[in-house]
């Protein structure tokens, strides 16, 4: 049988066990229809079939046979709609790009015929993409692209580059992804997972003595939460191997579990981590290994921090005796939230005569092959991981992961390249997430407003890891008036947690700038002039200032709202660390007579490319930008994506690499500027004649601050902070519960800007993720056995189009000229206190005080009552 696709005859299966998106990528290579959900609910895997967008992970290829097919290869770039995408950022780690492009190039046309070119308003391109979603939340550059592609702006090629030097490799399908590198003759690997919340293994077999399989247990053999991985097995075909998983069969000796916080707590509850070598050896879902701390049955902790500590407690406690009005000590809650990336884990290990080729989805290219080489006892130079885009992480993909380890091991048995890659239950289940929390704080004002004292407790619910950092996060905002926080973390017979985008920060922030908004309340104070009497950070202070005076601050509703549909408008501010990897090495190289950047960093969708081609071509005043080559560890050190330090790390390893060069190509010809833009003629010839020529940067000094300490992990700890402010207005429907996010303004002062429109896509994407964090994402569990119920998109619901309010970004760009390139890194502060403000906006619409993450309808229904 057969079809057309993209214009071109090809075979098709003649049974519906394959599905149109695996046959369209394994069988035909074209790798640029993507799967991400697997259920038809993302719209990753968007193709026309006779014209109409089609799912195809869910249509059997068999089904297109005699149709005619086109995916994202055979829109070829053409489409005004693609070059829309591309010119306004529609777009970050470009994983469900092609989905989007192919659904919105049928929007478009079909909307220009009927309206000409008047564009349709964000309603109506917020439905016509309802059927997909972009967990980097790129959402604020789709809707002006398929704006400026409807009013045909786009008709023609612009005459400006994309701001995102890999866009058009994303926008048409071209860009390489880990799960897109099997080579014909790739096995597929399937990981075996328990099915028991608590067991000791005592056998694992295949069904036949020739399925490769490898044992994932840990060396005590035991189970700790249903989804741990038990082995992996592989065969030559995903259906084999999926079978072949099925026919494992596991002894199970079943043992008590607690699926629980409140089981866990009890006393006598069955013990998660029994021993001193157990609980040393809990997973962590810290950015940074926790330090140690006491255990008590299933909780751990405190680690304690304080300041002035006894003080604080003195004062807490006696205005909680003297029913003193002006301490607000309240509790608050949030749910588990799943990192979700589109792209899920995946492997493609192969073993072979010279070594181990590892194309895997990371956030660390060249810590990920130093710690294989170290895992595999191989020479580093032997160990080659290539991740060339991918398809987001926010935190989630981080050293060596199941995938990774289920792969390198079945290839090496099944002596064949092997890929491994999480479904999506998979992904939601065992991929990690950030812990749901509960967390008490207490703050205290004294007569003339001032903060006299302020406690926090937290305990995170982290499944069978550790690591909370909530209320430590707090001790680094208002100042230095005493105060005592304390971490702890209650264990269960539930998944471990991963670090996720800005880890401990956005439950702190829900927690204590809903009480600071209380306190403004209480003293009848501005919110922002209370945050700027309490904040000594100068760079959140020249944010307040600037957020007092935005239309959206200045135009809020005042007095008692009534009605069904309530108004509000709330403010919290934020706060992180600035981190830098001192071991970033950039190479600058000429090759075919251009200049080539190459290093082993790695693009999760923030724009690391654009960044670096930007910096050289900035430093050099080259009208251009310059060719970069990254994500392959064969390069110089590139610094791991943890922490918002990529660019604060590769920025100036760069910078510093285009001086290395100026100086090397002046040295051959002195028309070279010791200083300031090179001719271009001039930089034409001296590299024509410079061929193989290269220089290494790497990350120079801060100019005041500490020296760069000898971490393993690679991480710097820099001078002062970086700092948010976030404005949300909500509508409130009083009679269904709805909470509708309508604007957003959102302040970040991170220093420098590198570049501005992929930064500003990464600070409407964090308001993308916090509005999901406060509206709707939850993780669900079975109360009794832990297991994760919430492991599909349907059920674990993501913020699409139409969820999302309209958001303005503004950068304050002071504060950072200790820095080389003056800028630190934004990912994470610009997340921390979205869900807070949305949860002060509610409280200034409504009266009520929302506690408990997410804000389900039933949840505001019964608040408001
Ligand atoms: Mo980390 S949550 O990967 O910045």
């Amino acid at each position: 049988m057969e079809a057309h696709v993209n214009g071109s005859p090809v075979p098709v299966p003649d049974s519906p066990a394959t599905s149109a998106a695996a046959h369209l990528r394994d069988g035909l290579g074209l790798t640029g229809t993507k799967v991400a959900c697997g259920t038809g609910v993302c719209g990753a895997c968007t193709v026309l079939v006779d014209g109409s967008p089609a799912a195809s992970c869910l249509l059997p290829a068999d089904r297109l046979a005699g149709r005619s097919v086109t995916t994202v290869e055979g829109l070829g770039g053409e489409h005004p709609v693609q070059r829309a995408f591309a010119a306004h950022d529609g777009l970050q780690c470009g994983y469900c790009t092609p989905g989007f492009v192919v659904e919105a190039s049928v929007f478009v046309d079909g909307w220009r015929a009927e309206h000409g070119d008047t564009p349709p308003g964000r309603e109506e391109i917020a439905d016509a993409l309802a059927g997909h979603l972009c967990r980097c939340g790129a959402y604020e550059g789709i809707f002006s692209a398929v704006a400026a592609a409807c009013a045909g702006e786009f008709d023609t090629l612009p005459d400006r580059d994309p701001p995102r030097v890999d866009a058009v490799d994303k926008v048409t399908g071209r860009a390489r992804y880990s799960a897109d590198q099997a080579p014909p003759g790739t096995w597929e690997g399937v990981v075996v997972r328990s099915v028991h919340p608590h067991a000791r293994i005592r056998s694992v077999r295949a069904a036949d003595a020739d399925t490769p399989l490898v044992d994932l247990l840990p060396a005590d053999r035991t189970v700790r939460y249903v989804g741990q991985p038990i082995a992996a097995v592989a065969a030559p075909t995903p259906g084999r191997a999926r079978a072949a998983a099925e026919a494992v069969a596991v002894d199970y000796d079943l043992r008590p579990a607690v699926a629980e916080v409140a089981t866990a707590r009890a006393p006598g509850a069955p013990l998660v981590h029994a021993t001193t070598d157990e609980r040393a050896g809990a997973p962590s879902y810290g950015e940074a290994p926790s330090p140690p701390a006491r255990w008590d049955g299933n909780v751990r902790g405190p680690g304690t921090v304080t300041w002035r500590g006894p003080t604080a407690v003195r004062r807490l406690r006696a205005a909680a005796a003297s029913g003193n009005p002006l301490l607000v000590a309240q509790e608050y809650t949030t749910a588990a939230q799943l990192h979700s990336p589109l792209e899920p884990h995946v492997c493609v290990a192969h073993w072979h005569g010279g070594g181990l080729d590892l194309f895997a989805s990371t956030q660390s290219v060249s810590g990920l092959a130093d710690r294989v080489a170290e895992r595999w006892e191989l020479d580093r130079d032997r160990v080659r991981v290539v991740a060339e885009h991918v398809g987001g992480a926010f935190g989630a993909k981080n050293g060596i992961s199941t995938d990774i380890r289920a792969a390198v091991d079945l290839s090496r048995l099944a002596g064949a390249p092997v890929r491994v890659s999480f479904t999506r239950a998979e992904e939601l289940t065992d991929a990690g997430h950030r812990p749901g929390t509960r967390t008490r704080v207490a703050l205290l004002a004294d007569g003339d407003g001032d903060l006299a004292a302020m406690s926090v407790d937290s305990y995170g619910d982290g499944g069978v890891s550790v690591g909370s950092t909530t209320a430590t996060m707090a001790l680094l905002m208002y100042g230095r008036a005493p105060r005592r926080v304390r971490d702890y973390d209650v264990v269960t017979h539930r998944p471990p947690g991963m670090p996720m985008r800005a880890p401990g920060g956005p439950p702190m922030a829900w927690a204590l700038e809903q009480a600071v908004d209380e306190m403004a309340c209480r003293l009848g104070e501005d919110p922002l002039a209370l945050r700027l009497r309490w904040d000594g950070n100068p760079k959140r202070r020249a944010l307040y200032e600037r957020a007092a005076r935005t239309a959206l601050w200045r135009g809020r509703p005042r007095g008692p709202r009534t009605g069904r549909f309530r108004r509000g408008v709330g403010a919290a501010a934020s706060n992180w660390l600035y981190l830098f990897g001192p071991r970033a090495r950039v190479e600058l190289v000429v090759e075919g007579g251009e200049l080539v950047v190459r290093t082993a960093t790695q693009d999760l969708g923030t724009g690391i490319r654009t960044v670096l081609s930007g910096t050289v071509a900035d430093r050099l005043g080259l009208p251009g930008g310059v060719r970069v080559e990254i994500g392959d560890s064969g390069a110089v050190f590139g610094t791991g994506s943890y922490g918002s330090r990529t660019t604060p790390s590769m920025g100036p390893a760069a910078a510093d690499a285009a001086d290395r060069m100026r100086a090397a190509l002046r040295g051959r010809d002195p028309r070279v500027p010791e200083r300031g833009p090179v001719d271009e003629h001039v930089l034409k010839e001296v590299l024509s004649t410079s061929e193989g020529l290269s220089v290494v940067g790497g990350r120079v000094r801060d100019r005041w601050g500490p020296p760069f300490p000898d971490t393993p992990d690679d991480l710097g700890v820099g001078r002062g902070m970086s700092g948010a402010v976030h404005l949300m207005e909500v509508e409130v429907d009083t009679l269904l519960g709805r909470v509708r996010p309508t604007r957003c303004w959102a302040g970040i002062a991170a220093g420098r800007i590198y570049s501005e429109r992929t930064a500003r896509n990464q600070c409407e994407g964090a308001v993308v993720q916090g509005v999901g964090y406060a509206l709707f994402e939850e993780r669900r569990h079975d109360p009794r056995t832990g297991a994760v119920l919430s492991d599909d998109l349907e059920d674990y619901r993501l913020p699409g189009m139409g969820d999302v309010p309209e958001t303005e970004v503004y950068f304050h760009q002071e504060g950072f000229e200790h820095v080389p390139g003056g800028g630190v890194g934004l990912g994470e502060v610009s997340a921390v206190g979205v869900a807070a403000a949305l949860g002060n906006a509610v409280f200034d619409a409504t009266g009520w005080r929302p506690r408990d993450l997410p804000l389900r309808p039933d949840r505001v229904i019964e608040g408001i009552r």
